[in-house]
C-alpha cells in the first residue's frame, strides 16, 4: 500500500485503514489474498452500517419484515456465508500446508473432514466482524498526531532510533515504549469497543443499586475512563479495573495481541516514512456506534521524511 503513496498524496484515514487490517485479515487468517478482490469487503461494510442502524434506532423492523434494508443485509449476510464456505472447502482440498489461523480452526473443528464446516465459518465469520477495531485506532493515532506536536516530536524521535532499512519487527516493538503509552492513551480516549454488555444470571447489590436477576447491564468503558495515564510509574498505581479496553481474563479480547501489534507495526512503518497534515481540522467528534470512529472523515496529507 506504501508503495503507492508519495509526499502530497492525500489519503481518507479511515478508509484506508480499514484496507490495511482486511489485508491483516486475509494474510495473517486466511492465508490468502482472496478477501479484498471479492464483494466480501461490499457486505462488510453493508452489514457494519446496519448493526450502526440498528444501534441508534431500536424501533427498526426486524429482519422477518422484507424492507429494501433487510433484503439488501440478508443478500449480503448470503453472499458472505457461500464466500467464507467456498474459502474453507477450498481449503479443506488443498494438498498445501498451511499456517494461519483458517487453518487452526478447521485442524480444531473438522479433524480435516468437510462435515460440519458452521462453526468454522461462524468462528471466522465473528473474527470478521471485528476488523474495524484496529483501523479506528490507528486512524484516532493519525488525528491526535496532527494536533499534538509534542507527542508526535517525542514518537518520531524514538521510532527513529530503530534501523531503516528493513521493515519494523515484532522485536522492534518491544523497544517503543512511548508508542504503546499513546496506544494506551488513544484507548482510554477513544475505547473502540464501546460498551461492554452483561446479563445479571443472580440479584445483585453493586454500589448501593439493586439489580434483579434478568437485568441488563451496559459498562461504558468512554464514561469511567478519564482520569487515568500511562507511564511505568502511574500505571502500577490504577486499579486493576479502572481500565479495561480489551476487558479482561476470562472475557479478554482474543485479538488483543496481534491487535496491538497491528496498531504498532502499522503506525511504525508509516511514521518511518511519511508526516502528516490534517487538511479539514474539523473538530473531530466521537462517533458512537458498533466502535468508536470519528462523525467526520479525518483526511490527511502524507509528506515525505
Ligand atoms: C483495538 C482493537 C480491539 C479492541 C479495543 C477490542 C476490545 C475487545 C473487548 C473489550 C472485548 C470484550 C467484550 C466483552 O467483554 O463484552 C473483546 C472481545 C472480543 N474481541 Fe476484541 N477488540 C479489538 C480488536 C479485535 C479484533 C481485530 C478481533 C478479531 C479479529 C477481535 C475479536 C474479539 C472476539 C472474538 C471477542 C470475544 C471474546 C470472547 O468472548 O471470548 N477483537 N474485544
Amino acid at each position: 500500500m506504501m508503495s503507492s503513496w508519495q509526499s502530497g498524496t492525500v489519503i481518507l484515514v479511515a478508509r484506508v485503514m480499514q484496507d490495511v487490517t482486511f489485508h491483516g485479515f486475509e494474510w495473517g487468517f486466511m492465508g490468502d489474498r482472496l478477501v479484498c478482490e471479492t464483494s466480501l469487503k461490499q457486505d462488510y461494510i453493508s452489514a457494519t452500517h446496519y448493526i450502526n442502524q440498528r444501534i441508534e434506532n431500536p424501533f427498526m423492523l426486524p429482519l422477518v419484515v422484507a424492507t429494501l434494508d433487510n433484503i439488501k443485509i440478508k443478500y449480503s449476510v448470503r453472499r458472505t456465508d457461500t464466500y467464507l464456505y467456498a474459502v474453507i472447502s477450498k481449503r479443506l482440498h488443498s494438498h498445501k500446508s498451511h499456517n494461519d489461523l483458517l487453518q487452526q480452526l478447521l485442524d480444531l473443528y473438522c479433524a480435516g473432514k468437510s462435515a460440519e464446516l458452521l462453526v468454522p465459518r461462524n468462528q471466522v465469520k465473528m473474527l470478521f466482524g471485528f476488523l474495524r477495531l484496529p483501523a479506528n485506532i490507528i486512524t484516532w493515532k493519525i488525528y491526535h498526531l496532527c494536533k499534538y506536536l509534542q507527542v508526535a516530536v517525542r514518537l518520531y524521535a524514538e521510532i527513529d532510533k530503530l534501523p531503516t532499512d528493513n521493515r519494523p519487527t515484532i522485536d522492534d516493538m518491544l523497544k517503543l515504549p512511548y508508542l504503546k503509552m499513546v496506544v494506551d492513551e488513544l484507548l482510554r480516549l477513544y475505547p473502540t469497543a464501546l460498551s461492554l454488555s452483561r446479563l445479571c444470571t443472580t440479584a445483585d447489590r453493586i454500589c448501593g443499586y439493586w439489580l434483579p436477576a434478568g437485568a441488563k447491564i451496559f459498562v461504558l468503558p468512554y464514561a469511567i475512563y478519564r482520569d487515568d495515564r500511562f507511564s511505568t510509574f502511574k500505571i502500577a498505581t490504577i486499579p486493576r479495573h479502572a481500565y479495561i479496553p480489551w476487558n479482561l481474563c476470562p472475557w479478554a479480547c482474543v485479538a488483543r495481541q496481534i491487535s496491538m501489534l497491528q496498531i504498532k507495526i502499522v503506525w511504525t512503518a508509516i511514521i518511518q516514512q511519511y508526516t502528516f497534515i490534517c487538511l479539514k481540522v474539523c473538530t473531530v467528534v466521537p462517533k458512537a456506534d458498533f466502535s468508536l470512529g470519528s462523525a467526520c472523515p479525518v483526511q490527511t496529507t502524507l509528506i515525505r521524511r
